[in-house]
């Protein structure tokens, strides 16, 4: 469910890393709420070419979560609106909403939010911040373009707004065709950026950043330290040095050549299964494909089947931070191809006795 299996996961270089860190004494010591200055370095520059942010402009969080969750509170106040994508995540939504926030849905279409759209939703409601991810949307897995991300950036900037930026898949882009971030061609700070290692790495390497310039960074800084003070030094510092090593690399690669295979037998295995039943885009990055069932299924009726035959899926109406626009689910490739093969069959079945 949304992380790299046990099999894919780094764990002789985090645990190797996690040693060597273990033993330096100042890690251990208080340090500052933003982080270790080298391990916000190589998030800043991780952004890109533009090289727009510097270390100072990063703060280390345990994990994107954190990340979203804390960023909310710092920007909104409660009973404030924030807008967002439908479908989007659905820790976002549970975030927003423990903050007291008040959920406004952007359409989506197959390039991800509709600049227009967005524009009349700032100037209805007021907002001031935007939850989006425009590359490999977890659950449609939809891309936004290049003219797409920049009509979006000028929609926010007319606004005098923020979009938080949730780039939570930038390392398994399997076409390696994913357009640069939002964050690297703002020049004005309107965009929050967010990067975790853990989807990159396993779900327990607890390490993200937020970037962030001016006001907004005061702010986040002023709400890490009522949060938790700072991420543990030995776990900031071994997954700098995880990710700074020559296997990081070959990880990645290893881990997005298998992802590849795994999306590809799922896609083949569904459509020989259930044909035109079902209908689904190829994600190009990310980890999920999102199908839409036919309208007289249901899919919380179908998840609890699904769960009967001993096969996890997520029901779409958890991704909507309103009424569903039709019955879908949500199904994560990250497993072996054979429980993959396995799985679409069991799907198939229950999808077949309800048509
Ligand atoms: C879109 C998205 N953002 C953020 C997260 C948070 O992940 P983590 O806290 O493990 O970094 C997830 C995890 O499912 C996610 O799917």
């Amino acid at each position: 469910m949304g992380y790299l299996p046990p099999e894919l996961q780094p764990t002789d270089l985090l645990a190797s890393a996690l040693r060597r860190a273990a033993t330096r004494s100042e890690l251990w010591d208080r340090l500052p709420v933003e982080g270790l200055e080298s391990l916000r370095g190589w998030f800043a520059r991780e952004v890109g070419r533009g090289a727009v942010f510097t270390p100072n402009d990063v703060i280390i969080y345990p994990g994107g979560q954190a990340a979203i969750a804390s960023t909310f509170r710092a920007l909104v106040p409660p009973g404030r609106p924030v807008l967002v994508e439908t479908p989007t995540y659905t820790g976002a939504i549970s975030a927003a909403r423990a903050a007291g926030l008040e959920l406004i849905p952007v359409p989506m279409d197959e390039h991800g939010a509709q600049p227009g759209l967005l524009a009349d939703a700032f100037r209805r409601t007021g907002a001031r911040v935007f939850y989006s991810q425009p590359t490999f949307s977890n659950p449609s897995g939809a891309v936004m373009p290049a003219t797409r991300r920049a009509a979006i950036l000028a929609a926010v900037e007319e606004a005098r707004a923020f979009v938080i930026e949730d780039d939570w898949a930038r390392d398994f882009d399997l076409a390696n065709a994913a357009p640069e971030p939002l964050a690297a061609t703002d020049r004005d700070g309107h965009v929050i950026y967010i990067r975790s290692l853990a989807k990159s790495a396993a779900p327990a390497l607890r390490v993200a950043a937020v970037m962030a310039r001016g006001a907004a960074l005061a702010r986040l800084k002023a709400m890490r330290g009522c949060d938790d003070f700072f991420v543990s030094g030995p776990l900031q510092a071994a997954a700098l040095s995880a990710v700074t090593a020559p296997a990081w690399r070959r990880h990645l690669q290893k881990a997005r050549a298998a992802l590849v295979e795994r999306r590809d037998t799922l896609v083949s295995a569904l459509k020989s299964e259930l044909g035109d039943r079902i209908a689904f885009r190829v994600p190009q990055g990310g980890m999920h494909l999102w199908i839409r069932l036919p309208d007289h299924i249901s899919d919380t009726g179908l998840a609890a089947e699904m769960a009967r035959r001993g096969v996890v899926v997520g029901p779409g109406r958890a991704w909507f931070p309103a009424d569903p626009d039709g019955s879908f689910l949500r199904l994560t490739f990250a497993g072996t191809t054979a429980t993959l093969v396995e799985g679409a069959k069991r799907l198939g079945g229950a999808i077949r006795k309800e048509s």
